[in-house]
């Protein structure tokens, strides 16, 4: 073996090394800014660059966004700029010595971080159908005899290029899914809100407390989030309730409360088909979160834990909500009276720990009725059947 030879296997040794060490890391990871992140310092640790970069598209705003390592906020340039735009355009790689002397290097970065960039290394991200989607950038080479970056650091850095770009592009399209989602959550939630005359932020309300219970309760992070994201769907069959019935400005009939109770099913036969978990499990709040802890709710009378949990934490929620707000048939009651009634309910109409949790942390729940309900009248005619 000759000491070239030697030298190169202990290099192909070092690479190997670094793949197995980043890649686990990689794969758990959800988070696109996290994922550039981990995939920068691969990319800077095996092509021994002093910086690393992994530059993204952004087509609806014609930039390119990175986010470093330790650094609040992402980084922005518009798409044409410098090398990194250089590679986005015609879709090559570049391989250069010196920056400045090149007419193509834009150094306002430089500027900005009172950085010298000298030699530079940019290989572009392809998408399975050959869009360039991004750009690995890697500058100044360090550690050995020369500052420039050989063919070789190019041509890993190629590799790594082509790695990360398949972990990017099943990354956005996770994101863009919970995004539409998320979306379709929102729209639905908005359609419901418009047809009942409940205040704009009800649904927001609603959304935002049943988190905090969900939080406080010590629930693991993705059912806090499952929780928050579809309480806003609660009352969805409301769409279908006639508008005598939904708005009418006062205490309800018999009749008209048994029209009103369908509110529940509808929501749920709106929702349960859907392709999309998150939705079907907004089906199951919407159906249950009239039931009651005690098993005299409705509609199926459900009694304690086969009430789903997302649904007795939003009961919760909405109840706080409708106590304490204006409603077409009621005025918001005091402060006081809405903290009584609940500590009534506590094991009839709400699982126990659901009220605990909320009467331990009263003053952050409630905190977001403070400022609305300052001049309550107390004396206020309650509609209510
Ligand atoms: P909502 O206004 O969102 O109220 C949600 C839940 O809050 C009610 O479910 C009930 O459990 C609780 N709630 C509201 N006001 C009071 C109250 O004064 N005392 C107590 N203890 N709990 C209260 P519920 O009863 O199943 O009603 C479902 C929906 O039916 C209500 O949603 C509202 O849209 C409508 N609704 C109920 N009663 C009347 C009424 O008398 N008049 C009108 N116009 N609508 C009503
Ligand atoms: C989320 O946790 O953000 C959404 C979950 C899902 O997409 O089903
Ligand atoms: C009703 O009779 O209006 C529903 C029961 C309740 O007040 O929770
Ligand atoms: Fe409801
Ligand atoms: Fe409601």
């Amino acid at each position: 073996m000759t000491e070239f030879d030697s030298k190169q296997a202990i290099e192909s040794q070092r690479i190997l090394d670094l793949l197995f060490s980043y890649m686990p890391k990689i794969a758990a990871e959800r988070k696109m800014d996290n994922l550039l992140v981990l995939m920068a310092d691969l990319g800077r640790s095996i092509v021994s660059a002093d910086r690393c970069s992994l530059w993204l598209v952004d087509d609806e705003r014609g930039e390119l966004w990175t986010k470093v390592a330790h650094g609040v906020s992402e980084l922005r340039i518009p798409k044409t700029a410098g090398f990194v735009g250089c590679s986005v355009t015609t879709g090559e790689a570049l391989l250069i010595k010196d920056a400045y002397l090149d007419s193509r290097f834009d150094s306002r970065t430089d500027q900005k971080t009172h950085y010298h960039t000298k030699s530079v290394m940019t290989v572009p991200l392809k998408d399975s159908t050959g869009q360039v989607m991004g750009v690995f950038q890697a500058i100044n080479k360090q550690g050995g005899t020369v500052d420039e970056f050989s063919e070789q650091d190019l041509e890993r850095l190629r590799l790594t290029a082509v790695y990360s770009a398949k972990t990017v592009e099943s990354a956005m399209l996770t994101a863009e899914l919970e995004a539409t989602q998320r979306e379709i959550i929102h729209t639905l939630g908005e359609a419901s809100e418009y047809r009942s005359q409940e205040t704009g932020d009800h649904i927001l309300r609603v959304a935002e407390i049943s988190r905090k219970l969900a939080e406080y309760l010590g629930l693991p992070p993705d059912e806090v989030e499952r929780i928050r994201l579809t309480a806003p769907l609660h009352d969805l069959g409301k769409i279908a309730v006639p508008d005598a019935v939904l708005n009418k400005p006062g205490r309800l009939t018999d009749e008209e409360y048994a029209v009103m109770k369908t509110h529940v099913d509808l929501g749920y036969r709106m929702l349960c088909n859907s392709k999309r978990k998150l939705l079907r499990y907004a089906a199951d709040v919407a159906r249950s979160h009239h039931e009651r802890w005690d098993g005299q709710g409705y509609p199926l009378g459900l009694k304690g834990e086969s009430i789903p949990l997302a649904a007795r934490i939003c009961a919760v929620a909405d109840v706080l909500d409708a106590l304490s707000c204006y409603r077409c048939y009621k005025a918001p009651w005091p402060e006081e009276k809405v903290k009584t009634e609940f500590a009534k309910m506590k094991g009839s109409q709400f699982q126990p720990e659901i009220v605990d949790a909320l009467l331990e942390h009263w003053d952050d729940i409630y905190s977001c009725y403070r400022s609305q309900n300052a001049t309550i009248d107390v004396d206020a005619i309650d509609y209510r059947r």
